[in-house]
């Protein structure tokens, strides 16, 4: 677990970048806080089964049967290695709840048989496919997954701040987090994303993690997830704190004002 590893003596040729990158971008106790709270909301009972996409370590799936006793989930991604790590770290402690994880080596847009009550695309991570008709082939993949009362979470990232070329970097108490995007093609939206992780030392994980993304819009989503067959899509938006940081509170809106840079969740419901 990330807890554990020591990060006081980081330095890059010993670092372990799942675990910093956990650290740094998921939140995988608020994903499932909010995906209960929604579902509840709307059918009445807690989700139980979970399909993770583009899952990596699958530390999502970890993390859903760890907290729920009849819970099972399935992770979906093409990288083995990163698979690897997640199942040796994430569900290997887990134990006999472990078995309740399953990990599948296979393209997203193979979708699986198995039928389940949540599907979820976190971390933008559908933004590898650049075309309409992919995007919305995998969602019609992602609808035919789920259970009738069922629903997909997804998440974006927009705002005029998303288009452009940015160097953000977040200090953490033993190395600091950079976020780079590079310039966005303004005919096709491809835009590279970097990860990098410095550390005290002066050392530096260049560019860990590489992503080669359309950068989708929220209209696009809604438009590609109905064209899918997906019956209602909300749109839930992050409330923002005094000093305008997102607060990590999502509330279910109909409009919101396009500021610089906003997270956003959309629940896709396929009846
Ligand atoms: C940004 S990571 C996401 C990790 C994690 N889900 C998260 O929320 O942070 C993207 C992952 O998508 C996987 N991936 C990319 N294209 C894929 C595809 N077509 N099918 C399955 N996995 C894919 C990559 O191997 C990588 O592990």
């Amino acid at each position: 677990m990330a807890g554990r590893v020591k990060f006081d003596k980081q330095t890059a040729a010993k670092a372990d970048k799942h675990a910093l990158y956990l650290l740094s971008v998921q939140d995988p106790d608020s994903d499932i806080r909010f995906m209960d709270r929604v579902f509840k909301k709307e059918r009445g009972r807690l989700p139980l089964t979970l399909r993770e996409d583009f899952c990596g370590t699958a530390k999502l799936c970890a993390d859903w049967v760890a907290k729920k006793a009849d819970g099972e989930a399935w992770g979906l991604d093409l990288h083995a290695p990163t698979m690897k790590y997640g199942h040796d770290h994430y569900v290997k402690p887990l134990g006999e709840r472990g078995a309740r994880v399953h990990l599948l080596e296979r393209d997203v847009l193979d979708g699986m048989t198995t039928r389940v009550d949540v599907a979820v695309a976190f971390n933008f991570s559908y933004c590898v496919f650049k075309d309409r008709k992919t995007l919305v082939r995998y969602y019609e993949s992602v609808r035919r997954g789920l259970d009738d009362d069922g629903v997909f979470f997804t998440d974006i990232h927009g705002g005029p701040d998303a288009q452009i070329e940015v160097v953000e970097r977040t200090k953490h108490p033993a190395f600091t987090y950079v976020w780079e995007q590079a310039v966005m093609d303004a005919v096709s939206a491809h835009a590279m994303r970097y990860i990098s992780f410095e550390f005290r030392d002066g050392t530096k994980l260049n560019r860990a993690f590489s992503y080669d993304w359309r950068i989708w819009t929220l209209p696009e989503m809604v438009d590609a997830l109905y064209e899918a067959g997906f019956a209602r899509v909300d749109v839930y938006w992050e409330g923002a704190t005094s000093s305008g940081e997102g607060n990590g509170v999502f509330r279910k809106v109909k409009r919101a004002d396009n500021e610089d840079s906003w997270i956003a969740y959309l629940a896709a419901w396929p009846r």
